[in-house]
């Protein structure tokens, strides 16, 4: 008789479980069977008013009850958790749907730049050279002509890497003093060292100076050289690939004129001035945009390319400058501040 209420009261069990959603549920179900109150517990209180002799069997069979009912609860726990996680997993995949689009990022407005003025010398048989960020005192000054005095020479212009004093009784060959690059002329010593002319190239890269930051200094930026040697090249050679190149970046409307200047490894020495009709606040206006020259014979001098037989000219101009100007950008810091607001602007132009 007591087992064929237990075998009801477990087969109770395994019913009321049947579609329990949570473990919240679950909880208050055992309660019912297993609780102080529940069924379970109410039925063992028959012991005090079964006969001695068969207490024995009773209190077996409910044990046994207790152990299958504990059982089935705990069967049905661990589906649910499994369910839980299932849940805590999201949606099910369904990988036949295409995949959502992936941010693939954009390239910085100044890589931008570089590329577009690559691209344009390019076309007109100019070459990329390149060469390390790290220079001598020889390739950034002496080699360019640039004395002694010249400011760019002065510790608190330039960055030099230390023990420049300690090679104060060494000769200026063997000195080696290195520093960060103050621009990419360097590479024109470079080139003109292990190319033999004609050459046209073009050194993009970055350079360093001593330079408070501010709105339109950067310690760190960019500039392109530029370098074309051949037979009996002429200022108007120069002005014809300046003007060249700057009407492909800044539009056909842009005027250009030379303004004369003074660079120790160009003579004559220029500055380019540029007026765009529709460059923003500045349209119409002249702006100074890069300087030029013809090299110096003492330069070609120095690294045994005879100036009777060659000549040529080279350009320096900056990567932030230029990108400022194209996009009406009034501070510098925003290209090394990688703030995406700024950058994602530049993201679909190519
Ligand atoms: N190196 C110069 C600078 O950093 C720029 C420059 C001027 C480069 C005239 C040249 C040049 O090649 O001919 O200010």
């Amino acid at each position: 008789m007591e087992n064929q209420d237990l075998q009801v009261l477990v087969a109770d069990a395994k019913a009321a479980l049947i579609g329990v959603p949570s473990k919240a549920q679950w909880e208050q179900i055992k309660a019912t069977f297993l609780g102080p109150k529940g069924s379970l517990t109410q039925y063992a209180k028959r012991m005090g008013s079964i006969a001695k002799e068969d207490r024995p069997t009773f209190g077996k069979l409910l044990n046994q009850a207790k152990g299958e009912i504990e059982e089935i609860f705990q069967d049905r726990l661990v589906k649910l958790e499994e369910l839980e996680d299932l849940k805590s997993l999201g949606p099910p995949i369904d990988p036949t749907l295409p995949s959502s689009p992936s941010f693939l990022g954009g390239i910085h407005p100044l890589t931008k730049t570089r590329r577009r003025i690559v691209s344009i010398f390019k076309k007109i048989g100019f070459t990329v050279a390149e060469a390390s960020e790290v220079e001598t005192e020889w390739f950034c000054f002496d080699a360019l002509n640039t004395p002694d005095d010249h400011p760019a020479r002065d510790e608190q212009d330039t960055l030099f890497f230390p023990s420049r004093s300690n090679w104060a009784n060494v000769s200026r060959k063997n000195q080696e003093s290195y520093l960060l690059r103050t621009h990419t002329s360097s590479v024109q010593i470079r080139t003109l060292l292990k190319e033999k002319p004609p050459l046209r190239v073009i050194a993009p890269g970055r350079c360093f100076r001593r330079d408070t930051v501010d709105a339109t200094h950067s310690a760190n930026f960019h500039q392109t050289e530029g370098l074309f040697v051949d037979h009996k090249v002429t200022v108007r050679d120069l002005k014809g690939v300046l003007d060249y190149f700057l009407k492909e970046l800044f539009g056909d409307k842009v005027e250009t004129r030379l303004r004369p200047s003074f660079f120790p490894f160009t003579e004559p020495s220029f500055e380019v001035d540029l007026k765009v009709p529709d460059l923003g606040k500045l349209s119409n206006k002249w702006i100074e945009i890069m300087g030029c020259g013809m090299v110096d014979p003492a330069v070609l001098n120095l690294v045994e390319i005879d100036p009777q037989e060659w000549n040529g000219f080279a350009f320096g101009l900056g990567i932030e400058r230029v990108t400022m100007l194209l996009h009406g950008i009034d501070d510098i810091r925003h290209f090394y501040q990688n703030d995406q607001r700024f950058l994602s602007q530049f993201s679909s132009q190519v």
